[in-house]
């Protein structure tokens, strides 16, 4: 056999998640779980959200913002009650431009403050609203927060590689309130801040109703679901696991190697496996390891020592490429990596190293809320999980993986599992938080 194709091979046996490591990993996740619930201490926060599920009567008017990836985004939104909504209007900037036109800025930058970021986000709603009519407005903020109350969250720490200074320990309410009024934004009324699981959790159950548990996977991964034990939770309300941080995991050197290179290492260890901020650097990585020994490319490539040169959609790219010889594989490699000459067999290669990758972040995924639904009912009904992010909605085959993975794992069970697509989770989510209150 060809030493690529071994290599390859024994990649795929080291990333592989077997029968025996996904009882492990499920068994640890739901011990978790309970830790978390009950006060001790354990790698899924199990933070309350202040909000159940809505009733599906919900209507009105909304101003939605969305606070959680490299863009900001903000949407004027009418409920129509039962599932359906419009969006009447959308304003999306990002939090990070380069020199354009002499001006560049990065608002998730550790010399820039939270007050600051918020500022900067007030300065972008004024562009949307009228001074004359009154808003509520639903945030989503996708960052580990503790609630005290629906309108007010304390930032617990920055993840996706965030590093905004002065605004971890603080509440976000009264950060966003305070930016509002100081630019003279007096008619816009801060309702609720949820995270985007809760809001995909609520945006999934307003048009079905026994929606139980919600994730995203996309720049971040994350979960959360209706708890209604009163052992766990006095009141029935969603659960936000920050999944993510979640850490009994079989490592892989490349795995290690990452979180080494990442800012807060030793955290978000699942997240780091599954989703889009660091999946496209995982199989950089795994290049440069494969290009150091000789299996890929002939010679060692200096460019896939660049963090980041590689990155998810590249990913993407690679796997939606249906041509025949792979030639948008190889119009990357040029574009990317400088390389000129490659082979059929190295970029078929590259193809299957970034699906192995692919593969194991939708097993993690399935595994994790397979364990959420072992932990709620034992898996004995039947279950809905609304599902959101960029990586589950724009991957090739993402979605396919994630649901052969659930199929597995509920082979032998009385309950079924089936996904759920949200489309603008997000936006919809704030503005039912905003109307339930
Ligand atoms: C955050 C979560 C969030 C997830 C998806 C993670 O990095 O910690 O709060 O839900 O990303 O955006």
């Amino acid at each position: 056999m060809h030493s690529l194709e071994k290599a390859v091979l024994s990649l795929q046996r080291e990333l592989n998640i077997s029968a025996k490591k996904k009882q492990s990993i499920s068994a640890h996740f739901q011990r978790e779980m309970i830790k978390g619930l009950t006060g001790r201490n354990s790698s899924l926060k199990m933070l309350p959200s202040y909000l159940t599920n809505p009733s599906g009567q919900e209507t009105g008017t909304f101003l939605s913002l969305d606070l959680g990836g490299s863009n900001v985004r903000l949407y004027l939104l009418d409920l129509l009650g039962h599932g359906s909504f419009n969006i009447r209007e959308t304003l999306a900037f990002p939090l990070k431009s380069a020199c354009k036109n002499g001006v560049s800025y990065d608002y998730t930058a550790a010399s820039v403050t939270g007050e600051e970021l918020f500022d900067f986000i007030v300065s972008k709603l004024k562009n949307l609203i009228s001074k004359e009519i009154p808003y509520s407005l639903g945030l989503t903020f996708s960052y580990p927060c503790k609630q005290i109350a629906i309108d007010q969250a304390v930032l617990l720490k920055w993840t996706k590689e965030i590093k905004t200074a002065e605004a971890v320990g603080k509440n976000i309410g009264e950060m966003l309130t305070a930016a509002l009024r100081k630019q003279q934004v007096n008619n816009v009324t801060l309702k609720a801040i949820i995270n985007d699981t809760v809001a995909a959790q609520v945006a999934g159950a307003y048009s079905q109703q026994h929606c139980r548990i919600a994730s995203i996977i996309g720049t971040g991964h994350n979960s959360c679901y209706l708890e209604n034990r009163r052992k766990y939770l006095a009141k029935a309300g969603i659960i936000n696991i920050e999944a993510g941080n979640f850490n009994k995991l079989p490592f892989s050197l490349y795995d290690k190697k990452l979180d080494k290179l990442s800012v807060e290492p030793g955290t978000q260890l699942l997240e780091k496996m599954v989703s889009g901020k660091y999946l496209g650097e995982l199989v950089r990585l795994i290049l440069l390891r494969f290009s150091e020994e000789g299996l890929l490319f002939r010679k060692k490539i200096s460019r896939l020592s660049i963090t980041g040169v590689f990155s998810t959609p590249d990913m993407s790219t690679v796997l939606g490429d249906n041509t025949k010889e792979l030639g948008n594989v190889s119009k990357l490699l040029f574009e990317k990596l400088g390389i000129t000459n490659s082979t059929y067999e190295e970029r078929l290669g590259v193809y299957m190293i970034c699906q192995i990758v692919q593969k194991r972040s939708a097993c993690l995924a399935a595994t994790s809320y397979l364990s959420i639904l072992e932990q709620i009912d034992g898996l004995s009904t039947p279950h809905v999980i609304a599902v959101d992010g960029s990586l589950y909605n724009k991957m090739p085959e993402y979605a396919e993986y994630l649901d052969e993975a659930l199929v597995e794992g509920t082979r032998g069970k009385k309950g079924t599992v089936t996904v759920k697509p949200v489309k603008d989770g997000s936006a919809l989510g704030a503005a039912l938080a905003a109307a339930m209150q």
